[in-house]
């Protein structure tokens, strides 16, 4: 069957559960672990969810169905889905509440073991690659009450056409391409997420410029290797259709940054061996691509790196970095690093910390190695002890915190554009927003300059956020 017929079939299951949920409006929470491509599944379920009948609540007590998008990432998630379900067990027994357990994580069979035999009150657990049966699944839950297992253990399709129930009215996420060809030995995405395949050009353009006639100002393109979109296809032959000239990453940023209506573009994440000349220039030219540019490093360490199956050196990312800010003005960087990888020394690490004290990154989000069954890296004897992970994070983070601080005061006395998201969560009466750097300024202004743009007077710096005054009239 093609996936345009699946999408159909799907939707006569979409139809039948509002049908049995006719005149009940049922509840449901659903709780979203890992990275912002899980955070646009869920809002896909959201959307499918929300056309069967269902009506969101925060409150896990009063919902009747519960479910959990799953990551599989680092090992935290598992402690906290296992937390979870504990506490679910209650309201299975007093209500019967419907529990569904989907994405990364079930594709890892000793998962889907260990709900099976420990948590059999579970109802259905589906995969990442099924995803859009998710309608079909909770009508066999609800008819024929029964467990569903809906898992596929294959490289997956994409799917269009999935209903969708954003979180913002401001910014949007748009996924470009699904899985990973890259098998860093110790990541598990290439193992549950498939292999690469990108979306088609017509069908991107086609949301973005639905987004944009919704009011959308902000759209952060999502993939595990954004800047190898199309590439795959291009290789393997497999056939696409060029679509208002896009044929690469480079050019579909091109194409974006000509649709009226859309002020900024962010995109995670690329990878740095795939960071060639045309998305570097293409970054420098389109206004509305932002100059945060999230550039994994991991490791510092060339002999790490390679263990780590990265593809570069210290040296060619340093150089890199040094390209990217010459061809790129007022460029800003962002990283992702783990500590910790087996076999790394004190010496390795320490060149970590050489590339974070040269680079100034904006952010580092830091990881401690946390082994994953299936990679390379769980297989490697030499696995660095929990107490040295933790004096290096430690190190680190402090590093990354004195330079956050001596960066939070280059921007004192500048004027940043400013995208207003809403009001403080902190404080009803102040207005919060985002610079191009991603930085949160928090500053007093009337409401109706939300989902504006304005320019800031930044006036000081606190960790986390900057403050700002309303410097010039609206753009
Ligand atoms: N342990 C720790 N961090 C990991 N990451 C991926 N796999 C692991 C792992 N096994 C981190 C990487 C990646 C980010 C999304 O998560 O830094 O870029
Ligand atoms: Fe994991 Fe590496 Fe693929 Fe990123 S590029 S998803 S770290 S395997």
């Amino acid at each position: 069957m093609n996936t345009k017929k699946e999408i159909e079939e799907q939707k006569e299951y979409l139809n039948k559960v509002k049908e049995v949920n006719k005149e009940k409006s049922p509840k449901y929470t659903i709780l979203t672990m890992g990275c912002q491509l899980n955070e646009n599944d869920s809002e896909k379920i959201c959307g499918m969810l929300e056309k069967m009948g269902y009506i969101k609540t925060q409150k896990q007590d009063e919902a009747d169905l519960a479910i959990f998008n799953t990551c599989c990432v680092r090992e935290n998630a598992e402690d906290k889905l296992f937390g979870k379900l504990g506490e679910l067990k209650k309201l299975k027994e007093q209500k019967g509440i419907i529990i569904a357990i989907g994405g990364c994580m079930m594709q890892e069979k000793h998962i889907v073991d260990k709900i099976k035999t420990s948590y059999p009150f579970v109802d259905i657990v589906f995969g990442t690659h099924t995803l859009h049966k998710f309608p079909e699944d909770l009508y066999k839950s609800i008819q024929e009450k029964r467990k569903i297992e809906d898992i596929m253990d294959i490289d997956g399709e994409i799917y269009e056409g999935l209903p969708i129930k954003r979180d913002s009215n401001i910014k949007a996420s748009v996924t470009i391409m699904n899985g990973c060809n890259n098998f860093c030995s110790y990541c598990i995405v290439p193992y549950v997420r498939g292999r690469e395949r990108s979306r088609s050009p017509k069908e991107i353009i086609k949301e973005i410029r639905e987004l944009a006639k919704d009011g959308y100002k902000e759209i952060t393109l999502l993939g595990q290797n954004v800047n190898s979109y199309l590439r795959v296809e291009k290789e393997k032959n497999i056939q696409f259709e060029e679509y208002e000239g896009v044929n690469s990453f480079a050019t579909l940023l091109i194409a974006i940054n000509k649709i009226d209506g859309i002020e900024r573009i962010r995109f995670v994440s690329p990878h740095p061996k795939d960071f060639t000349d045309d998305v570097i220039d293409a970054i420098a030219k389109c206004d509305k691509v932002c100059k945060l540019v999230h550039l994994p490093l991991q490791s510092g360490n060339t002999k790490v790196l390679k263990e780590m199956n990265r593809k570069y050196t210290k040296e060619q990312y340093l150089n890199l970095v040094e390209k990217m800010k010459n061809k790129i003005p007022n460029l800003t960087l962002s990283t992702d690093i783990i500590v910790g990888f087996p076999g790394e020394t004190d010496e390795e690490f320490e060149d970590t910390l050489d590339v974070v004290r040269k680079v100034k990154f904006e952010q580092v989000y830091m990881f401690i190695y946390s082994r994953r069954v299936g990679t390379p890296g769980d297989k490697m004897e030499n696995q660095v002890p929990d107490d040295i992970k933790h004096v290096r994070f430690n190190k680190l983070k402090a590093l990354v915190e004195s330079q956050i601080e001596e960066n939070n005061k280059k921007y004192i006395g500048t004027v940043q554009k400013v995208l207003v998201e809403g009001e403080s969560k902190n404080n009803k009466d102040l207005l919060t927003g985002r610079t191009d750097s991603n930085k949160v300024v928090i500053f007093e202004g009337s409401k109706d300059l939300i989902n504006q743009s304005i320019n800031l007077e930044i006036v000081s710096e606190h960790m986390w956020y900057l403050k700002g005054k309303i410097k010039y009239d609206r753009k």
